[in-house]
């Protein structure tokens, strides 16, 4: 296991990210890049916007692939609408350029392997982000799914759903999403895993130093044999004790 795990203050924490990203695009200008949505990487996303804004930095370069999708929802509810708005298009990253994930249910099996093949051939994804979902999920990965799956068609949980539709504000409840499996994620030659505020605290803890298990899918990712990174702020770091984790076997560069 190769996992690193780093904790930046709030104001900190948006600019540790970027310069993970950084670092794989100075080696790499066309690398791979699996993004997700969600709250977690707003900051993140706001400050790539910024650099490449102030065009102090070009992104046009990058490849980018989506980790997961809302099924047949209207378009202003696709998470592919959302990272068009967040980071493809302010990025300048060219539409074929992206990956995108299936949207349909008619015929998303097929889909599906057609997705996971052409990021095979293509030579799979360089860096993986990932948020962490209150239960443990990656991706739509939601509790119950085997460390060998790939991408394909899901139904989330109710809580899951429930926070979706929360951040929709009621408007959108997403009830089956595609996306790339845990076999998938983990093939990816590294690993960031981006986690925010007390929320995240108790599941953050459990998939550290807790079972490893289809339990808790975000588990799996010390089974991985690329490098890993956490990216946790304190609020979310709060319920970690640095010697455990240390124990444990991770590099903790951690005050
Ligand atoms: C979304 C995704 C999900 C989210 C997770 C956390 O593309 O992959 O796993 O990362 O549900 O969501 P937030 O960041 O909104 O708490």
């Amino acid at each position: 296991m190769s996992l690193q795990f780093v904790v930046a203050d709030s104001e900190a924490w948006a600019a540790a990210a970027v310069a993970r990203i950084e670092r794989v695009l100075t080696a790499q200008p066309a690398a791979c890049v699996g993004f997700p949505t969600g709250r977690t990487p707003q900051p993140l996303y706001g400050e790539l916007r910024r650099r490449a804004g102030a065009a102090r930095r070009k992104y046009s370069e990058l490849r980018a692939v989506m980790l997961d999708e809302y099924l047949d929802a209207e378009a202003r509810f696709q998470s592919w609408t959302w990272l068009k708005m967040e980071v493809f298009d302010p990025l300048r990253i060219d539409g074929r350029r992206i990956r995108r994930m299936p949207q349909r249910s008619a015929g998303i099996g097929a889909a599906c392997g057609q997705f996971e093949r052409a990021l095979q051939e293509s030579g799979g994804c360089d860096l993986q982000l990932l948020g962490l979902g209150a239960n443990g999920h990656i991706g739509f990965n939601e509790p119950g799914s085997a460390a060998g799956t790939r991408t394909r068609a899901v139904t989330l949980t109710e809580a899951t759903a429930g926070a979706n539709a929360a951040y929709w504000q009621g408007a959108f409840t997403p009830r089956r999403a595609a996306t790339m499996g845990i076999a998938t994620i983990l093939q990816a030659r590294e690993i960031g895993l981006l986690v925010r505020g007390v929320a995240k605290a108790g599941i953050l803890r459990r998939a550290l130093s807790g079972e490893i298990s289809a339990e808790c899918p975000a588990s799996f990712l010390r089974t991985a044999s690329a490098p890993v990174w956490v990216l946790a702020d304190r609020e979310a770091a709060c319920r970690l004790d640095p010697k455990v984790l240390g124990t444990l076997g991770y590099n903790v560069p951690w005050p």
